[in-house]
């Protein structure tokens, strides 16, 4: 599936779109390794909501913390959001509501919960202060919006190669074209203070793909978004890259992750706002 998001109030497109070497790599996300900022935060019996819920792996152990019956996901059309619900099926976590919405106007009433949490979310958004606002204004008085997104120039890589400088400059490229902001993990406290959030507590954290294992997962994802999926078609049908040299770079990915010494990190930006 390679949908986009053309036509939603206030949203762009989403760059990597649903194919599988997207998921593949999204499934690993667990709450240990990509919500820890939230974790001591959370207690049985919170109203949490999961915006941009996406492979949905985050949210069922979100929900495993919290009792799914409290849990509600969010995606921005409904065939994300039976990616979500497919997962939740899947780990027996089948009562958590996932609904359909954008994240720019959310179809909930004010203060409706303890939580709300968006995992790589806002830099794929063309108004980011506007979807912290609505976190804002859905979360209770003195509940908690947590978010988390990339920041991708922050990303660091060895051995030095121009297949990686190469694709990392075409990913910016497309995804500002898309009306996403690839930089978002540190612009997150400054978009939070104009959303109006006063009480703001930051933080950043990595993932880490140095071993071969992760290394050559890392690879893969990146490797296979260059040769099927939206990423390759924009740059095709941009002119920016054709397919001999997507192809290349994937190749290039790959070798890299063979390398006993390759090394990347990936730099994230966090923040914990009291509404
Ligand atoms: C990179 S994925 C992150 C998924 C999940 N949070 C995770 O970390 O595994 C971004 C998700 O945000 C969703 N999304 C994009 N624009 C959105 C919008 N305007 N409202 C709600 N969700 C949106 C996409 O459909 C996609 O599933």
């Amino acid at each position: 599936m390679h949908e986009q998001l053309e036509g939603i109030e206030g949203g762009g497109l989403y760059t990597h779109g649903y194919g599988e070497a997207v998921l593949a790599s999204h499934r690993h996300r667990t709450a240990q390794n990509s919500a820890a900022h939230l974790l001591p935060h959370l207690e049985e019996g919170m109203r949490l909501l999961d915006v941009g819920s996406g492979a949905g792996t985050l949210t069922a152990d979100l929900a495993r913390i919290v009792g799914p019956s409290g849990v509600v996901a969010l995606e921005v059309h409904e065939g994300a959001a039976a990616i979500t619900r497919t997962e939740l099926a899947r780990q027996g976590l089948g009562e958590v509501e996932v609904r359909v919405g954008d994240a720019h106007r959310l179809p909930f009433e004010d203060d409706s919960f303890d939580v709300v949490h968006a995992h790589q979310v806002l830099q794929h958004l063309s108004d980011p202060v506007r979807a912290l606002e609505q976190f804002r204004r859905v979360t209770r008085p003195a509940g908690i919006v947590a978010v988390r997104d990339s920041d991708y120039e922050g990303f660091r890589w060895w051995p030095e190669l121009p297949s990686l400088e190469r694709w990392l400059a075409l990913y910016l490229r497309a995804a500002r074209r898309n009306g996403g902001t690839p930089d978002a993990g540190r612009r997150l406290l400054a978009w939070a203070h104009e959303a109006g959030f006063e009480e703001v507590s930051p933080s950043a954290s990595t993932w880490l793909h140095a071993t071969p294992e992760t290394r050559r997962g890392w690879a893969s994802t990146c490797a296979g978004r260059l040769v099927v999926g939206p990423f390759a078609e924009q740059l095709e049908h941009e002119g920016w890259a054709d397919a001999d040299e997507r192809a290349a770079l994937a190749e290039g990915f790959r070798d890299w992750a063979e390398q006993r010494e390759a090394w990347f990190v990936l730099l994230h930006g966090e923040i914990i706002a009291r509404a």
